[in-house]
């Protein structure tokens, strides 16, 4: 099985690859950013006619939450746009494709785990973008993979922005009122990977790690797991005013996904151990 990944350098797609590459009936492609522009048609098509895979798994986005209020166009151009003409270009050619969405789709506003089911109604661009985007991909028979608050050993996240502000500062404020579900990049790639080997149905499926957290219980776990001597104080969102609305609550029902892949899925907590661990030893 060949498998072509876009935005080779980022959290998502460098797990992918670290992965899937001992995998031994998988041949694996990765392009970053400047090989594989997924807002160039031309390079989609030469890719894609050069290569013929069987699945394109797309981790390219435009991620930059606060930044898109400002930069709407271009978050529609990777996000929606870009989308697309991967997807036309896939169907095309009866390639699978693979993409990668986000609770960001959903207004907070209810406080129950989001089936893949609920009502959808992002309230920033950047997840009015996503949406689009995987609303797109669903037309043309892709998989779609919303996952949640994704972090890994680098890349710009919570993880890493915590631990580099601890470096310099004896107290961090950290929002206490939103609640999701904290995801290691690489817990979401094996089940990426999962789902490809097991050819799961396409359509939508969510995965996030199991439990529920807040940033401020998030932060607190990292500085405990690293004993970082630090002060969490919680506060609300009203008092760390960001440039987007970010939803109150967004943990994702893994229900479906677990109905096809019975394997357990790790709690953040244990999750973020690893994390951490690995973290240590590549420093
Ligand atoms: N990060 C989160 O908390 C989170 C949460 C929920 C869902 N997601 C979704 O999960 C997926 C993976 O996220 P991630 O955290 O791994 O993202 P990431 O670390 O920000 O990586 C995204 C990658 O996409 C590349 N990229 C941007 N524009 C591109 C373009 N036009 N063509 C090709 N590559 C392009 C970036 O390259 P440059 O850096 O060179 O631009 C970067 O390497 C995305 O779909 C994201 O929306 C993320």
């Amino acid at each position: 099985m060949k498998v072509c990944v876009t935005g080779k350098h980022g959290q998502l797609a460098t797990e992918f690859c670290s992965i899937a590459q001992s995998e031994k009936d998988m041949d694996l492609y990765s392009f970053p950013h400047n090989e594989w522009d997924i807002t160039s048609l031309s390079q989609t098509q030469k890719i894609l006619n050069d290569h013929h895979p069987d699945y394109v798994l797309n981790t390219a986005a435009y991620t930059a939450v606060d930044l898109a209020e400002e930069e709407q166009d271009k978050a529609f151009l990777v996000n929606a746009k870009a989308v697309e003409m991967l997807a036309n270009e896939c169907h095309r050619r009866k390639i699978k494709l693979v993409h990668i969405s986000t609770d960001y789709v959903f207004n907070g506003k209810w406080y129950h785990p989001y089936t893949e089911k609920d009502d959808t109604n992002p309230i920033n661009v950047y997840g009015k973008s996503k949406l689009q985007g995987e609303e797109i991909a669903l037309e043309k028979g892709a998989t779609v993979f919303r996952v949640s608050w994704l972090y890994s050993t680098t890349g710009k996240n919570f993880v890493n922005t915590m631990l580099r502000l601890a470096e310099t500062k004896k107290q961090i404020s950290v929002v206490s009122d939103q609640i999701g579900t904290p995801t290691y990049a690489k817990d979401a790639a094996r089940w990426i990977l999962k789902a490809i080997k097991q050819k799961l149905p396409s359509g939508l499926y969510h995965f996030s790690n199991e439990g529920v957290a807040s940033w401020y219980d998030f932060a607190v776990a990292i500085f405990q797991l690293t004993k970082t001597q630090v002060e969490v104080i919680p506060i609300e969102s009203k008092d760390f005013p960001t440039k987007a609305k970010r939803p109150y609550y967004s943990v994702l029902s893994k229900q479906k996904i677990k109905s096809h892949i019975q394997e357990k899925i790790p709690h953040w907590f244990e999750a973020l151990q690893e994390c951490l661990t690995e973290k240590r030893s590549i420093l």
